[in-house]
């Protein structure tokens, strides 16, 4: 079995597979460990594997090379990319504390490695709003995701939060509706939310959490209505296999699910597709991510 191969090479070589929640099912089952985006960077800080097998989109790949410039990266497709990271230029965060002076600069980790090395610390969805507490500076310029900087306003409104770029935002977390949490509620489920859901969404929503607060909350309800990825219910179920987890029919993001068993298998029989990021970029970048990855938990 394909599977029973991906386990034998991955021992032989050494190499860690670290999946993101939203891959492919079959992805899930045969990684070393799952998470949100901030737990699979601190699993690529800790990790001792020579080599990363990393099942996620390229932000994702190129922030475990970043915190591992001497270990082999590998991203078994060339082409899992995130648009929302692609909606942020350097130019544009450059541009930006030109005009604020002054303000701290706090990039979500769905960002290319050019523009984590323009910014003062990293974030994702699950810390975001620790992140921005921590910081001394009462405005921060915050990006690429408006909804997320939207959410991290909502909890500090003793700070300034300016999005950047004003409407950054992810295609498939947008697509989701007030009808889908009516629908939601109508079943009786708990509705939980990614924060890079719209404003309404968020507000209507019973919870708002990172895929990584979504398996700490489920255990606390019993039926739940999942306003994400739809492969996160996947992770959800194995998780906790007694609740119910439902999926807005439809609600996939293609450049997750890009990995299939295949290039998994491909990607330890050949080294393809290694990733590589600039030093001097990687070293700026590095500062940004560790000095997230140092804030208390
Ligand atoms: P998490 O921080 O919950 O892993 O979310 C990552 C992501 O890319 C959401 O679209």
């Amino acid at each position: 079995m394909i599977a029973d191969e991906i386990r034998r090479l991955a021992a032989e070589q050494g190499a860690v597979i670290l999946a993101h929640n939203y891959e492919r099912p079959e992805v899930q089952d045969v990684a070393d460990f799952l998470g949100d985006s901030l737990e699979l960077a601190i699993r690529a800080k800790e990790t001792t594997a020579d080599v990363i097998i990393f099942c996620g989109v390229d932000f994702m790949a190129e922030t475990a090379k970043i915190l591992n410039p001497g270990r082999k990266v590998i991203l078994p497709v060339q082409d899992a990319t995130c648009p929302l990271a692609e909606a942020l230029t350097p130019e544009m965060v450059r541009e930006a504390r030109a005009c604020h002076p002054g303000a701290a600069v706090v990039l979500y980790v769905n960002s290319t490695a050019e523009c984590k090395a323009e910014a003062d610390i990293t974030c994702t969805s699950a810390n975001a709003v620790a992140v921005v507490r921590s910081l001394a500076e009462d405005v921060v310029l915050f990006g690429p995701d408006a909804n997320l900087a939207h959410f991290v306003q909502q909890h500090l409104p003793e700070k300034q939060i300016i999005p950047l770029p004003p409407e950054g935002h992810c295609p498939l977390h947008v697509r989701f509706s007030l009808s889908d949490v009516e629908a939601g509620h109508a079943r009786g489920d708990t509705v939980v939310c990614h924060p890079e859901c719209n404003p309404d969404v968020q507000a209507a929503s019973d919870l708002v959490a990172s895929t990584g607060g979504m398996v700490r909350e489920a255990p606390h309800h019993a039926a739940w209505t999942v306003l994400t990825e739809e492969a996160m219910t996947y992770r959800l179920s194995c998780l906790y296999p007694e609740a119910a987890f439902h999926p807005v029919e439809g609600a996939e993001c293609e450049d997750m699910k890009k990995i299939r068993l295949e290039d998994v298998l491909h990607a330890l029989r050949t080294g393809e597709y290694e990733v590589q990021v600039e030093t001097a970029i990687a070293a700026r970048a590095r500062h940004a991510i560790e000095r997230m990855i140092a804030l208390p938990r």
